[in-house]
């Protein structure tokens, strides 16, 4: 009885959809024709044409998304979806692995390199991957400001600073979107940290959101004219991200010029309204539809909660993309993609290579010599660590990932026994750190603890006990506590997650086929109560609210103001080679507000290696009316030196890199009085320094 009313069910399902398909098909307009479809049409013109004619239920349903990674098609006027994959790290089209894409570093890896170039490239790559599936946008760059070590996302985002955050973000952004890809800057704003991130409310000044938070978001609307913004799940100053009028629709669009669209975070409405977040400037909801199921809308529109105009922005805003990244264009005149290429991973290859940091290498003991190594131990949970798969939206499948176990095999094959006891070998090389587990570099919650786990620090002493040449190699994402080990071993490696190439890249470093350049782009404190974020728990973790009453003193900035010693400071990493820094010049001693500020110096490799060194450069305001940090990071270059080369470096400042934010004025000030300008090779060693004055 039961199987024959299953057996109707279904036939009367069958029936209704091949029904409901038909009329659908019989409704379908032939749109082939409509402005909207010619390519020879200004953007605009046809972007206003398609949204004219869609209805207002129709407007409401391409608000929202449908199976996690669309929108849902029109299919009367011929419009499919509009797809998007995560994430940062390379794409991810789907849960399964089941269509493979490169993996590449995570993105504080890349930031390490100091190498906007390989930013740009990376952008370029994975929107060749993200074409080569089928797709419209991916779900990246993560641009959040590294507030505190603890956040469980450190590794997906790129730094602690604004003007490092902004060379790289606006880099990859470009490289996206030459592509016809869309890029999705996220998380917008205040996402920094992972405890209660769908409730707690950043309570952050407008100093610190101008000075520090905003200004790589920003960076990418007015440097990259990016396409999208990802709104963050928490709330800032008491609003959620998604229905922010003033950061979304005041901000973001009217002052900065925003003209693509807002796509909120996965479920980051559940607690906002309807006319919250047409009203604010949000035009899609993902993944699927909550304040923006059509009833809602309608209901919300009929009550005069939100206006046609707001909604028709929105719209628009989303169709303009579309017409962007070629939806309605023929495939023919789209750039190619490609997917999983040697390209591609060489480039893996090639931003881990750069973004692995030497921290210590005490002796020279690095680079190893392989003609004159016998026998080496490799050690610790972490030698054979695949690092792709875990740890929230950046996972990734990769069709293999080299760990360092094997890509140090591979380096090593038939000229050095490789073995897995600390008995008796020449060196040791121990692989420790954190993985992408909960309570880890994880999303979704943050580290519960600074330090490594216990066995691991006992593994370190133990085998520096039974071999003084012992390596330690740290994979991880975020800083951690050393105390109590670091001095008892003679070199350190932070080798983070290092993509799919990775275990083949720490090889390059470790036996000198490759120099290390990589340089911290976050503080690494001794202790975690000597960060910023961590003075009380009302500014870390918080509970509703979360007090971010350091300000604009975050990362270095608060280290060097308050005379805190790192253990590493920001912008810190060793190299095989040394250089010299001589002959700073500078064009002129007194400016005044629209010269260029020009400073030139000679760099140069004294040793016998070649090499990259990362040149920093610093300003201080030494006469200020608010207090500043002794130092602001506004120009970086990463030079690359035969032995003995030398070069001339040259940097640009104008009044712009002078100014501060004044909450009084809302607005930025540059004051008259002398500054400085700091040259050097991290943010503790200035090697050069020139003193001016601003003269308006
Ligand atoms: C993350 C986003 C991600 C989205 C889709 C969210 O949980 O915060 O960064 O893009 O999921 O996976």
């Amino acid at each position: 009885m039961q199987k024959i009313l299953i057996m109707k069910l279904i036939s009367y399902q069958f029936f209704f959809l091949v029904t409901f398909q038909y009329l659908e098909l019989i409704m379908k307009e032939d749109n082939s024709s409509l402005p909207f479809r010619n390519s020879s049409l200004r953007l605009e013109e046809r972007v206003e044409d398609l949204l004219n004619r869609l209805t207002l239920e129709e407007k409401f349903k391409i608000s929202s998304g449908r199976l996690m990674w669309f929108t849902k098609k029109i299919k009367r006027l011929g419009i499919d979806s509009f797809a998007m994959f995560d994430g940062p790290h390379g794409v991810r089209p789907d849960y399964k692995g089941e269509r493979p894409c490169t993996y590449f570093p995570s993105a504080i890896c890349r930031a390490a390199t100091w190498n906007p170039q390989l930013s740009e490239e990376f952008g370029i790559a994975i929107a060749e991957e993200v074409r080569e599936l089928g797709a419209h946008m991916i779900l990246a760059p993560g641009i959040n400001i590294q507030r505190t070590p603890m956040c469980g996302r450190t590794f997906e985002y790129q730094t602690e600073d604004p003007y490092l955050n902004k060379i790289l973000a606006v880099s990859v952004v470009k490289g996206v979107q030459s592509q016809r890809i869309a890029a999705c800057v996220k998380h917008f704003v205040c996402n920094n940290q992972e405890t209660n991130r769908f409730t707690y409310s950043a309570e952050v000044g407008e100093r610190a959101l101008q000075e520090i938070y905003l200004p790589a978001f920003k960076a990418t609307v007015k440097e990259a004219e990016a396409w999208s913004f990802m709104s963050c799940y928490n709330k800032v100053n008491g609003v959620y991200g998604s229905e922010h009028i003033n950061l979304i629709r005041q901000t973001l669009m009217s002052k900065w010029g925003f003209r693509g669209f807002v796509v909120s975070d996965w479920n980051a409405t559940v607690y906002a309204s309807t006319e919250g977040c047409v009203n604010a400037g949000l035009s899609l909801e993902m993944p699927i539809a909550n304040v923006y199921k059509v009833k809602k809308m309608l209901k919300a529109f009929e009550e005069g909660k939100f206006n046609i105009d707001d909604l028709n922005d929105n719209v628009r805003r989303l169709l303009r993309v579309m017409f962007l990244v070629g939806c309605f264009d023929s495939q023919d005149s789209l750039p190619k993609g490609s997917r999983n290429t040697p390209k591609h991973q060489a480039l893996a290859r090639k931003i881990a290579q750069e973004g692995i940091v030497l921290l210590k290498n005490e002796n020279e003991l690095l680079p190893l010599n392989i003609t004159r190594i016998k026998k080496i131990a490799i050690l610790g949970p972490n030698a054979k660590l695949k690092t792709s798969v875990g740890g929230g939206s950046s996972t990734n499948f990769p069709p293999y990932e080299i760990t360092a176990l094997q890509g140090i095999k591979e380096r090593c094959k038939d000229k050095i026994e490789i073995i897995d006891s600390s008995i008796d070998p020449d060196i040791s090389i121990l692989f420790v750190g954190l993985n992408h587990e909960e309570n880890m570099d994880a999303e979704d919650t943050d580290k519960t603890s600074f330090k490594l786990p216990s066995d691991q620090i006992q593994l370190i002493k133990d085998t520096v006990k039974q071999n003084t040449n012992t390596i330690v190699v740290l994979i991880s994402g975020s800083p951690i506590s050393m105390e109590g080990w670091i001095d008892e071993i003679p070199v350190l490696i932070e080798a983070w997650y290092a993509g799919m190439e990775g275990g083949r890249a720490i090889a390059d470093v470790l036996f000198g086929d490759v120099n290390p350049s990589g340089k911290l782009p976050i503080t690494f404190p001794k202790k975690l109560s000597d960060s910023p974020a961590h003075k009380s728990d009302k500014t870390y973790p918080g509970d509703e609210n979360v007090l971010y009453n350091e300000g604009i003193f975050v990362g270095y900035r608060h280290f060097e103001y308050n005379n805190i010693k790192p253990l590493f400071p920001f912008g810190y990493g060793l190299s095989y080679t040394t250089f010299t820094y001589d002959k700073l010049q500078m064009n002129n001693t007194r400016v005044s507000d629209d010269e260029i500020i020009r400073v030139s110096f000679e760099l140069e490799n004294t040793g016998n290696r070649e090499g990259a060194e990362v040149v920093q450069l610093y300003i201080h305001d030494v006469e200020s009316s608010l207090p500043r940090p002794p130092k602001e990071l506004k120009g970086f270059k990463k030079i690359f030196l035969k032995p003995k080369q030398k070069e001339t470096i040259i940097f640009e400042l104008n009044s712009e890199d002078l100014a501060f934010f004044n909450e009084e004025l809302n607005d930025w000030v540059v004051e008259n009085g002398t500054f400085k300008i700091l040259i050097g090779s991290s943010s503790e060693d200035i090697r050069l320094e020139i003193e001016f004055k601003y003269i308006n």
